[in-house]
């Protein structure tokens, strides 16, 4: 309904703008929020972009002032900002750090919460869905990149909200992340519209590369060019391009980024060396990757790329293709 759509966004930028103020000028949103925010290394400036805020750690802050305005407790509740329970209510976002997240056309849809406590759960505390949001649907910071995406024919794809706003931060405005779940096929449509190029950052801490490897390979998919650069044990791009300082940074990923399927093939091919029945696996999977490419120009590239990395005759690779082809995948 469209009517109730329309109210959403009403609300939903009235609370942005809320946590906003309240992060620039509350005592406690200066001395917890904003100081939170300076300790990370974000200036005004990305603080301002990315429309950060804070929800002060009361009950009922965020809801009182918001009834006294006219919004009607169930649009809160439907937009994710109130919940109701038994006969309590009280602000879903309580003494966090807010990261409102955009659609595409800039209209926040939703928010990122941040735990400030050491060992607080949950870390990030999201909206739940909403008419106006459905996770699978958005891309953090796609409305902030979209230009810049087009502009570099490129498009950096992080897990995490703080490591969009650390690379814009270091000059690095084509980046959106995923929000720690893996990408979904309407997420890479989104993307599509702007760019066939996308590089995935992996976090140094990301367990098993390999399956992580193996969850990209529905990019290839749909057609696009997939590109992968690994960061340090331990770094996430948030914490490396802090670490390294902007030019260092662009210089590491200038330095370290790999073709997807060339850079399987190197990490297969390394195995196979020290143990030579591995390497009939490392065919299969790295000719399972080939097999979800659509286009077929490309998959012949990609097979006599292989065929010299893994040191194996064209011909095995091809019949190994064509079987797959053949199955369907
Ligand atoms: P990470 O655990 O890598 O967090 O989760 P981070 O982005 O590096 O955050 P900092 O640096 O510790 O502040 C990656 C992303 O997964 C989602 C968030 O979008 C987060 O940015 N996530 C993570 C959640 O939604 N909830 C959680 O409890 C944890
Ligand atoms: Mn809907
Ligand atoms: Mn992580
Ligand atoms: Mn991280
Ligand atoms: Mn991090």
């Amino acid at each position: 309904q469209q009517n109730e759509r329309d109210s959403l966004f009403i609300v939903l930028n009235y609370a942005k703008d809320y946590y906003k103020e309240i992060l620039k000028n509350h005592d406690d949103g200066r001395s917890i929020g904003l100081s939170y925010f300076k300790e990370r290394g974000f200036t005004d400036k990305t603080i301002d972009k990315f429309e950060l805020g804070y929800s002060l750690d009361e009950w009922n802050a965020f809801s009182e002032i918001a009834l006294k305005n006219a919004y009607s407790e169930d649009l809160l509740e439907k937009a994710g900002l109130l919940i109701k329970k038994d006969d309590k209510k009280y602000d879903r976002f309580r003494g966090r750090v807010i990261f409102p997240i955009h659609n595409v056309t800039g209209k926040v849809i939703a928010f990122g919460a941040r735990t400030l406590k050491k060992d607080g759960k949950p870390k990030y505390l999201n909206s739940p869905e909403t008419e106006v949001y459905h996770k699978s649907k958005i891309l953090y910071g796609l409305f902030q990149a979209k230009q810049a995406i087009r502009q570099m024919d490129n498009c950096y794809l992080v897990e995490g909200y703080t490591d969009v706003i650390s690379l814009h931060q270091s000059d690095i405005e084509n980046v959106v992340a995923s929000s720690g779940t893996s990408l979904t096929d309407d997420q890479i449509r989104l993307i599509n519209r702007w760019t066939e190029n996308i590089t995935v950052l992996f976090d140094g801490d990301t367990a098993g590369l390999k399956a992580a490897l193996r969850g990209v390979d529905m990019i290839l998919e749909a057609g696009l060019n997939v590109r992968i650069v690994v960061f340090p044990a331990g770094e996430d791009p948030d914490s490396y391009s802090r670490k390294l300082g902007t030019s260092e940074f662009k210089k590491y990923l200038k330095e370290n980024t790999r073709d997807l399927i060339t850079f399987k093939a190197g990490l297969f091919a390394e195995e196979a060396v020290k143990d030579p029945l591995k390497k009939a696996e490392s065919i299969k999977e790295i000719v399972g990757s080939i097999a979800k490419i659509p286009d077929p120009v490309k998959r012949a590239v990609y097979i006599k790329e292989t065929s010299s990395l893994l040191g194996i005759d064209e011909s095995v690779l091809l019949t190994e293709l064509n079987k797959l082809l053949i199955t369907g995948r």
